[in-house]
């Protein structure tokens, strides 16, 4: 489609690592046109001042580095914290979160410099292709998309390097890259490898920062945490703010082995894929605010946020968060949050958070109603009543069905 048009400039999201340093100098010999790079940073953890000199060696005109750790904090992971979002019940979707985000300053910045067209470094397999073209579709659709990855002849992992030894490209090839490993604030996705034979067991080197369970201390560890309408604010009474409070959680659940995920992922285009995460902040943050709800949200609003969560977690999974149904299910989801603000204990121990006790001035849990002991004051004698006509259509189904 794109093929004809021709195209002038190209904004690049670039990583550093071998594949995007590669594509910098395929895009610049294919359509002899400037290459921009960008790189976004969602709290990879890494150093990323040396990029700037490595992207311009490598052939890009400049480099734009920003900082979005406290958008993605506020705009992805709260909604994706307070919605309780989980793939397939399990993988908190930190690398799913990121990448609409990264594709959207990616399509601000190509729209600011005049670019036609948008390139990433995805392959042709993976999901992360699908979140940052249906990112860039759904907000800039006359923009050009290049995946390089799904159309070169760089096969290997071999051909790229010697690729960019013929070109000059500056690369680090000090450490055998085993895994691929894509980290973020909410976590880690670690696959490839080994971990490609689904019955192996995952080796000691895909732990990254959940320690191994044989060395995590013997001694549990209890948090409190406060919430307000949905938003984490404090551990143990010390304010943070939600970048820091993530990243102090992902150090305090790591330490205990806590978020380690192993699980058979149906990735959109249809394959299998064995995945190992990492994610010790999303696991305790999602369990305590869950926790939060139960005592705070009445039984039918409860249950029918639950039915929105699947779908939430779905959409973000595949790609969909600039859809009206993403942004609607939202929206359903901030009323909801007026509510739940509270404290939350709980215990780290041997890989598990387990929640140890809750309370909230806005809890529904009233004692006096709950209670067996002699202040009693529910009124056992209107339950009579109540079932007689709750199961009313059940009785003359079987009056008249035993006729
Ligand atoms: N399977 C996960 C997902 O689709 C993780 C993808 C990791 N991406 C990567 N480039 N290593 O969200």
């Amino acid at each position: 489609m794109g093929s004809h048009k021709q195209i002038k400039k190209i904004v690049l999201a670039y990583s550093g690592g071998l594949d995007t340093s590669v594509i910098v100098k395929w895009l610049i010999d294919k359509y002899s046109c400037e290459v921009i790079a960008y790189c976004g940073d969602v709290g990879q953890g890494a150093d990323l001042s040396p990029l700037e000199e490595r992207a311009k060696k490598t052939g890009a005109s400049k480099l734009l580095i920003e900082d979005l750790r406290e958008d993605f904090a506020q705009e992805y992971l709260l909604p994706a914290l307070q919605l309780h979002a989980l793939y397939e019940g399990q993988y908190d979707l930190a690398t799913a979160l990121n990448r609409p985000l990264i594709a959207k300053r990616l399509v601000d910045f190509a729209l600011s410099e005049g670019a036609d067209a948008i390139a990433h470094g995805c392959t042709g397999k993976g999901n992360d292709q699908v979140r940052f073209e249906a990112t860039i579709n759904a907000l800039a659709p006359q923009l050009t998309i290049l995946a390089p990855v799904r159309e070169w002849e760089l096969t290997s992992r071999e051909s790229e390097i010697a690729y960019a030894e013929k070109h000059n490209i500056p690369i680090e090839i000090s450490h055998e890259k085993i895994y691929s490993i894509d980290k973020c604030l909410w976590g880690i996705s670690i696959e490839c490898g080994p971990l490609e034979d689904p019955y192996l067991e995952p080796p000691r080197n895909t732990y990254i920062t959940v320690k191994h369970l044989d060395e995590t201390p013997d001694t549990p560890e209890y948090l409190e945490l406060d919430f307000e309408k949905g938003v984490p604010q404090r551990i143990n009474g010390k304010a943070y703010s939600l970048v820091d409070l993530i990243v102090e959680l992902n150090k305090v659940g790591g330490n205990h082995g806590v978020g380690r995920i192993d699980m058979i992922e149906n990735r959109l285009v249809g394959i299998k894929s064995r995945e190992v995460y990492e994610t010790p902040a999303g696991s305790i943050l999602i369990k305590a605010h869950r926790d939060l709800e139960s005592l705070v949200l009445d039984r039918e609003m409860l249950h029918y946020k639950e039915n929105l969560t699947n779908k939430f977690s779905e959409l973000v999974y595949y790609g969909l968060w600039f859809s009206t149904l993403r942004e609607s299910i939202v929206a359903f989801n901030d009323v909801a949050q007026q509510y739940v603000t509270g404290t939350v204990r709980l215990k780290l121990f041997k890989g598990q958070a387990t929640v140890v006790g809750r309370k909230s001035k806005n809890s529904l849990y009233l004692d006096e109603l709950s209670t067996y002991a002699e202040h009693d004051k529910f009124d056992q004698s209107s339950s009579k009543g109540f079932i007689d006509l709750w199961t009313l259509p059940l009785k003359v189904a079987g009056q008249v069905r035993k006729k």
